[in-house]
């Protein structure tokens, strides 16, 4: 027996004998060694923006090849590459990342059918009943086109103004407030089977203004009946936008509207530890929100990004793997939550074994609450904890302090704002078994609750 082999021997009986193996272990045996395969072991996808005329750079291909299982088109299906003279489409830029992702396996999304920004010169000069009709052509005539290949559609982009709250002005806008969702019917009538997304920038911080808006839309679209199944944050960070602390209390907020929430653009600014630090931070707030199923960044290397100068992609200029890249495939490798939606009828499998016990005394159920405050306000995420016996539905109440109040809930349904609220399960929420746990969430003005909460089942 060799001196080394012994010593290694020796030193995993010690510590067997410590009750720890932990020194020996390998590296988990299913952690992935890419952006697309760790992503898909949460059921997720890893996607980036390609560019057609990069398509016979062999570093360019080599790294899209191996990374990535998801492509969004970064300009060749916008309105002025795929309608260049109106009822005339050119789908042949387009066409070739939509089949190099097929050969791939790679999934498309398609982006984008309506928006102010990049229309063709004749779409520019229109305006009133004729560009509605020609926008609405437009939407149909591309998601026909792209139909069973795309499979998700930003339907529209950037219909927000950057500040106060309402809609940006442009000549879409002004055919009418309905066009976002006249855009939205014409796209589920033209390819059912397609997500179909609003997608926006300065959609990240929960306080902005920006962002309540569109979360006012989704939610009158979703009590409506309006055929959106996704929301897509762009994500572009930097300075003068930058990663917010509350970013997972937007992805959560959106997606309990029941819709899912795709981080669709995603670059940040920034080099070493601090860039990597926040794409870490990024993935992590995705892999938590069961309904965030994926993320895209713009571009492959920094000298591919749209803001090149602000070094904010995953790949350096040569296609070296930077301290984001690691960060960010570490974050996804820790990822647990799998993205399921929550299920809208309980499952029917009754227990197999009845409880030998007779069921406890008592309320059956606990709860606790963490705060995230600020000046002004506060979101609590408040933990739901069935007792010895399963519970079927759930009631928590919990006091706020004077002058606090709730302004949003999700996965629970308050009654009351003020004072002693009480928040009831929902229809996919209220079975909880024996031992286990749900979480549900709220935003409020004002200081968050402090007294310990009450749990009630039934
Ligand atoms: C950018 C592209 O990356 C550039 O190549 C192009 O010159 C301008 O558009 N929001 C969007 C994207 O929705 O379409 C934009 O892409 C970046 C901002």
């Amino acid at each position: 027996m060799s001196k080394r082999l012994r010593t290694t021997l020796a030193l995993i009986a010690a510590g067997a004998a410590a009750g720890s193996l932990t020194l020996f272990m390998a590296p988990s045996a299913d952690a992935a060694t890419t952006l697309g395969a760790s992503a898909a072991a949460s059921g997720r996808y890893f996607g980036t923006a390609v560019a057609a005329n990069k398509l016979s750079d062999s570093t360019y291909v080599g790294i899209l090849n191996r990374e990535f299982n998801s492509v969004t088109p970064e300009n060749e299906m916008k309105i002025d590459a795929t309608e260049p003279q109106q009822n005339q489409f050119t789908f042949t830029n387009a066409d070739r990342i939509v089949n190099h992702a097929a050969a791939q396996g790679m999934k498309v999304r398609g982006h984008t059918l309506a928006w102010h920004s990049q229309q063709p010169g004749w779409m520019q000069s229109m305006e009133g009943s004729a560009l509605r009709s020609a926008m609405l052509n437009h939407v149909t005539r591309v998601a026909t086109y792209y139909k069973g290949k795309v499979v998700t559609w930003d339907v529209v982009n950037e219909a927000f103004a950057d500040s106060g709250g309402g809609r940006r002005d442009s000549n879409l806008q002004r055919t009418g407030n309905d066009w976002i969702e006249a855009a939205f019917r014409a796209a589920r009538a033209a390819d059912p089977g397609a997500k179909l997304c609003y997608n926006d920038y300065n959609i990240d911080n929960w306080t902005w203004a920006k962002t309540q808006a569109v979360y006012t839309m989704v939610r009158d679209f979703k009590s409506r009946g309006v055929p959106i199944d996704c929301v897509g944050l762009q994500s572009h960070f930097n300075s003068g936008s930058p990663y917010p602390g509350n970013y997972r209390t937007t992805l959560e907020s959106f997606a309990a509207l029941g819709v899912d929430v795709q981080i669709t653009e995603l670059d940040i600014e920034g080099s070493g530890q601090t860039q990597a630090t926040t794409y870490g931070n990024v993935v992590k707030d995705c892999l938590a929100v069961a309904r965030c199923n994926g993320i895209t960044v713009w571009g492959i290397r920094d000298s591919d990004s749209w803001r090149a100068s602000g070094t904010p992609l995953l790949f350096d200029g040569s296609g070296n793997k930077k301290a984001a890249y690691t960060a960010t495939l570490d974050a996804l490798n820790g990822g647990t939550t799998p993205p399921t939606t929550p299920p809208t009828t309980p499952p029917t499998t009754p227990p197999t074994t009845p409880p030998t016990s007779p069921p406890p005394t008592g309320t059956g159920c606990s709860a606790t609450v963490t705060l995230n405050s600020w000046n002004t306000g506060f979101t609590a995420t408040v933990r739901v904890t069935a007792g010895a016996t399963q519970v079927n539905g759930w009631a928590v109440t919990l006091t706020l302090p004077s002058g606090a109040a709730v302004t949003n809930t999700w996965n629970a349904q308050n009654t009351g704002t003020t004072g002693a609220v009480r928040f009831a399960n929902v229809s996919y929420n209220g079975r909880i078994s024996a031992g286990s746990s749900t979480e549900f969430g709220f935003q409020g003005t004002g200081t968050g609750p402090t007294a310990t909460p009450t749990c009630v089942a039934s």
